[in-house]
């Protein structure tokens, strides 16, 4: 697409949840072929280096600014990749490349922009621990920097009242140690005690931990900023295993009975 008499490009690509084995085709070819890799440091650190290509690594929590920046360079005819860690869809940069389109220089809506899917922290935790997603399900942000707390707190209360299973994404960080210990003190006034709970925690990196437990043992603090955690339904069980642990199941039938 010309934008100003040039040729240019912007990815938007989601780099899965860790191992380059859950990289898609898709992204490793974007990748390759970008002349500008652009994105929070530690996911521009997984993208392997490639001669000729310039890197640009930024801190969290200015995605408006590296998506202007990512669009003015395609603007200028490079070839962008903007990397996010699982999904860029999902909690991540996709919306802030829109975002700063829609704010932004008009020209900015004719570049030739992609988006190259990822496979989430949801679907990645899910897949080790068995089928919790078998059913109907919600995911909830528990960060409060975009959004009041009150409104994490309907959500909550709303995915309870539907009996969804809820993923909880963004549970902790240094700067917000206390709102899983609120979520937590929530579900339990309107969930049942032995609600499974489960707390997967770098999925797929050499640090990844993955642990069942219900609703009234859970421990709050078991959860960091690179942890997922899966909250069941009333129909999510655990099926026993011999010897090993129990898979998670939300049966596809609401309502069966076992
Ligand atoms: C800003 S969100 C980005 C979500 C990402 N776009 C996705 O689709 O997974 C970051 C949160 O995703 C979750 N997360 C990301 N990678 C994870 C992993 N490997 N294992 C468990 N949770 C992960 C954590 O809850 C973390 O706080």
């Amino acid at each position: 697409m010309k934008v100003g008499g040039v040729t240019g490009s912007l990815a938007v690509v989601g780099l899965g949840p860790g191992p380059a084995c859950w990289l898609a085709p898709e992204a490793s070819a974007v990748l390759e072929a970008a002349s500008d890799i652009v994105g929070y440091q530690p996911y521009v650190d997984r993208v392997p280096e490639r001669a000729g290509q310039r890197r640009h690594a930024s801190d969290n929590r200015v995605e408006i600014d590296r998506a202007k920046h990512a669009l003015t360079m395609a603007a200028e005819g490079r070839h962008v990749a903007i990397v996010s860690g699982g999904d860029p869809g999902i909690f991540a940069m996709a919306a802030a490349v829109l975002e700063a389109i829609e704010a932004g220089d008009p020209e900015w809506r004719a570049l030739d922009i992609t988006v190259v899917p990822g496979i989430s922290a949801m679907q990645a935790a899910a897949a080790r621990l068995g089928a919790p997603l078998g059913h109907d399900f919600c995911a909830i942000s528990l960060s409060d920097n975009l959004k009041p707390w009150s409104i994490v707190e309907r959500r909550l209360r709303a995915a309870a009242d539907g009996d969804f299973v809820i993923a909880l994404y963004n549970p902790a960080s240094k700067a917000r140690p206390e709102r899983i210990h609120d979520t937590f003190a929530l579900l339990r006034e309107v969930k049942s005690a032995t609600t499974p709970v489960a707390f997967a925690r770098a999925v797929g990196r050499d640090d990844e931990r993955i642990a069942l437990t219900t609703l009234a043992e859970a421990d709050p603090a078991a959860a960091d900023m690179s942890t997922l955690v899966m909250i069941g339904s009333s129909e999510t069980r655990f099926i026993d295993r011999p010897g090993q642990t129990p898979w998670l199941l939300t049966p596809r039938s609401y309502g069966v009975g076992r």
